[in-house]
């Protein structure tokens, strides 16, 4: 990440100014550290990184065991019956392809710890990162929408790209600004270059360590179809990289709680959401908003209402979204429904179509 990025950042504790240490980032109020990982590539800014990545080496640790069980099932399955040879090797070889990745992914924060960490991890950690579970090497889809140069991918990405671009052309008034719950990052790539200045944050430390390292070199991966198929494919492999001229200027995108952000009050023009502003409780969110966007800052926000990982006193229907953002200190400016084939794969045993709600909120001034 740019160091010149780090005078925009905040403690997301206390939001103090933070300081640039070994390794890591120092609150200069609270004195929390907030490590760097990939070799500088990025900071993990939520308000407990370590239990928060002690958590995700578990789940890295669990990932791997439950795949490795299901690769030698398959093994099992191929020995007794050599005539699925054609089906069952593509799904074995992918399971090994996803291992080695996401196993790399745990050793990178493995690595990072320190010896007196090493001695006193064991035990359960604490849950920082609940409502997360959905999210990292469980579902790499995102990962395949945003990187794969498949038809089907580049398709949803561009339009989603045109909805929000014309969201944005329409009634933002440019930067700073910030993109909340990037998952893998590809809006945060596409996006950047239309600001002086975007950061974009993630709270999956599996995307936004992918994105990274889909920027230095293409990443292999795979998708699982079994068991929803719909032909003879069970697995598809393909490979996470950036477009072939895509430029890598845009490093800004770290691991963040989009509820408890790392920025300074009233430092953002333009905040945007893509398929996440349902995903964490909306009070929460624009209490959040409200803090840090300037008088008449706006939010742009593309996505259905699928409420993955909120619990159900966070669901609320269009009409109440809109009364609590105004009862916040928000206007909405406009909002428009439509169609989005999800994910189209013919290997696929179900085809989805999302019905998406972009809106965007202006903050009284
Ligand atoms: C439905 S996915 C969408 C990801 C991405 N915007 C896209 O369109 O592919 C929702 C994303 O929100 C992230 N997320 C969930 N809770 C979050 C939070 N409190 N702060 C930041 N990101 C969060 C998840 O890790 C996940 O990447």
């Amino acid at each position: 990440m740019p160091i010149s990025y780090f005078a925009h950042l905040r403690c997301p504790r206390c939001h103090a100014s933070l300081a640039e240490a070994a390794d890591a980032l120092r609150c200069q109020g609270c004195e929390q550290r907030y490590p760097l990982m990939q070799n500088g590539a990025f900071p993990v800014l939520v308000p407990e990184p370590k239990p928060y990545l002690a958590e995700n080496l578990t789940q890295f640790a669990r990932f791997g065991r439950e795949r490795r069980g299901f690769a030698w099932m398959i093994d099992e399955a191929l020995t007794a019956h050599p005539w699925r040879e054609t089906t069952l090797r593509p799904l074995h070889s992918a399971l090994l392809r996803n291992l080695e990745t996401t196993d790399s992914l745990g050793a990178e924060i493995a690595a990072q710890r320190s010896p007196e960490e090493h001695a006193a991890a064991g035990g359960e950690p604490q849950d920082p990162t609940s409502g997360q579970a959905d999210y990292g090497p469980e579902l790499l889809g995102f990962v395949q929408t945003d990187w794969s140069d498949a038809p089907e991918m580049v398709a949803q990405r561009a339009t989603v790209m045109e909805k929000v671009g014309g969201m944005l052309d329409r009634f933002s008034s440019g930067g700073p600004a910030l993109l909340l719950g990037g998952g893998a990052g590809r809006a945060y790539y596409d996006l950047a270059p239309r600001f002086e200045r975007l950061m974009g944050c993630d709270l999956c430390y599996t995307y936004v360590s992918l994105y990274h390292r889909v920027q230095r070199a293409p990443v292999p991966l795979a998708e699982i179809h079994f068991p929803t198929i719909a032909t003879d494919v069970v697995a598809t492999p393909f490979v996470a990289q950036r477009p072939a001229d895509g430029e890598r200027t845009h490093d800004a995108y770290f691991v963040a709680d989009a509820t408890r952000l790392p920025v300074a009050d009233a430092s953002q023009r333009t905040v945007i959401s893509i398929y996440f502003s349902d995903c964490v409780p909306f009070p929460a969110l624009v209490r959040e908003l409200h803090r840090v966007l300037e008088p008449n800052g706006t939010f742009v926000s593309y996505g259905p209402m699928i409420h993955r990982s909120v619990p159900p006193t966070g669901w609320f229907t269009p009409s109440e979204v809109m009364a609590i953002a105004r009862q916040a200190g928000f206007e909405c400016e406009f909002q428009e429904w439509s169609e989005l084939p999800f994910r189209e794969s013919p290997h696929h045993g179900i085809r989805t179509t999302h019905r998406v709600w972009a809106y965007t909120l202006r903050k009284r001034g």
